[in-house]
């Protein structure tokens, strides 16, 4: 990706870094891609009036998972950039706000709600994991509690005004807490749950797929496209073995499969169903299901969840805007439960097909 941005910079320095930053990533990605060759042009002025906006951010404890220099930029804006006009409602199930930042980045911001409580602490769990894991596919996630004052001024939509009132649950300082995250523009659905999605993908992650592949049982235009989406078995495989981690019970309910405007990359996204220290057994069976369906795993990703410890994870998920752990110690045993799952089952199927076949994936 080659961008050239020309902004305008006061005489700040630490405000300018950080803008030369965050205006690159203003289409933002999840993040790009290792290669990104990023030209910043910095030009005075029109920009002055809103870093003087900007909130001061309060020291946070980092994460060590935030230690990935591609993310600098937008974990900067997340969390301190000033809530701009034309905010607005894009949840299903949840209280989700599409929120613009100041500095051209924009937010997904699901808050603390009657309904689901801080369940928006998934949310930046799962990018932290995400991280520790060494994906990229999980939107930069910053706990962050935003004005009400700020979040009501910054919308005319009547729905995020009702949703505001009736359902959110601001701090007694008037701040709202919850997940902001980086919005990512474009996102399509990708039908995995239907056939002959659902089928395709099987065949994808299989050791030995059957000898007549579903492409040859559609008519040829879907055939095509099935072919297509083949580019992303690696991403399939290790979105199923991430949401057994995270517990995740909300991935196959329709509309939580997305793909980037390229199509050839998953959005993980929607993880306020997961993390939770005890799940029913319906959700277990369902997830311990869907990973079964799976045999070919990504090499690195499976090196990373055997080296997960406890320690670990309690640095890897760090913690919130006010600096109390992030999830509580059952939630991250929790986490250590299913990794000891998932290694047990990918162990198997290397003592039953061999390591190269199982961990086939980059
Ligand atoms: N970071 C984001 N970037 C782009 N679109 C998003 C983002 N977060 C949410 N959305 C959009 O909002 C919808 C609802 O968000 P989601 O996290 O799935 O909440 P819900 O719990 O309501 O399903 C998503 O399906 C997606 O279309
Ligand atoms: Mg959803």
């Amino acid at each position: 990706m080659n961008l050239a941005v020309a902004c305008a910079f006061g005489d700040h320095p630490p405000v300018r870094r950080a803008f030369a930053l965050i205006l690159p990533i203003v289409l933002g990605g999840c993040l790009p891609p290792r290669s990104a060759e990023v030209r910043v042009v910095v030009r005075a002025a029109a920009v002055r009036p809103a870093l003087e906006a900007l909130e001061v951010a309060r020291p946070v404890e980092a994460a060590t998972s935030e230690s990935d220099p591609r993310d600098a930029p937008l974990l900067t804006g997340l969390r301190s950039a000033v809530i701009q006009g034309g905010a607005k409602s894009v949840g299903s199930t949840s209280v989700v706000f599409k929120v613009p930042l100041d500095g051209g980045i924009a937010a997904a911001f699901k808050p603390e709600t009657r309904k689901h409580g801080s369940r928006w602490r998934a949310e930046v769990a799962a990018y932290r994991l995400s991280r520790a894991l060494g994906l990229d596919n999980v939107p930069v996630t910053v706990p962050r509690a935003a004005k009400m004052a700020a979040l009501h001024a910054s919308t005319r939509s009547s729905t995020m005004g009702r949703l505001l009132r009736d359902q959110c649950l601001p701090r007694a300082d008037g701040k709202l807490p919850g997940a902001m995250i980086a919005w990512i523009p474009g996102l399509a659905r990708l039908p995995l749950e239907d056939d002959p999605m659902w089928t395709a993908w099987h065949e994808w992650v299989a050791i030995e797929p059957p000898a007549r592949s579903i492409e040859l049982h559609v008519p040829d235009a879907l055939a095509k496209k099935l072919r297509e989406a083949r580019v992303l078995a690696p991403q399939v495989s290790s979105l199923v073995a991430f949401d057994h981690l995270t517990g995740n019970r909300d991935r196959w309910s329709g509309h939580n499969v997305l793909v980037d405007v390229t199509r050839t990359r998953l959005v993980y996204l929607d993880h306020n169903l997961a993390f939770d220290a005890k799940l029913d057994v319906a959700a277990t069976h369902k997830r311990r299901m869907v990973l079964q369906r799976v045999e070919r795993f990504s090499r690195a990703l499976v090196a990373s969840a055997r080296k997960l410890t406890r320690a670990s994870l309690v640095d890897a998920f760090g913690a919130d805007d006010l600096g109390a752990p992030l999830l509580t110690d059952a939630q991250i045993d929790a986490v250590l439960t299913r990794r000891d799952e998932l290694v047990a089952y990918v162990d198997e199927l290397i003592a039953k097909h061999g390591e190269p076949r199982v961990l086939s994936f980059d």
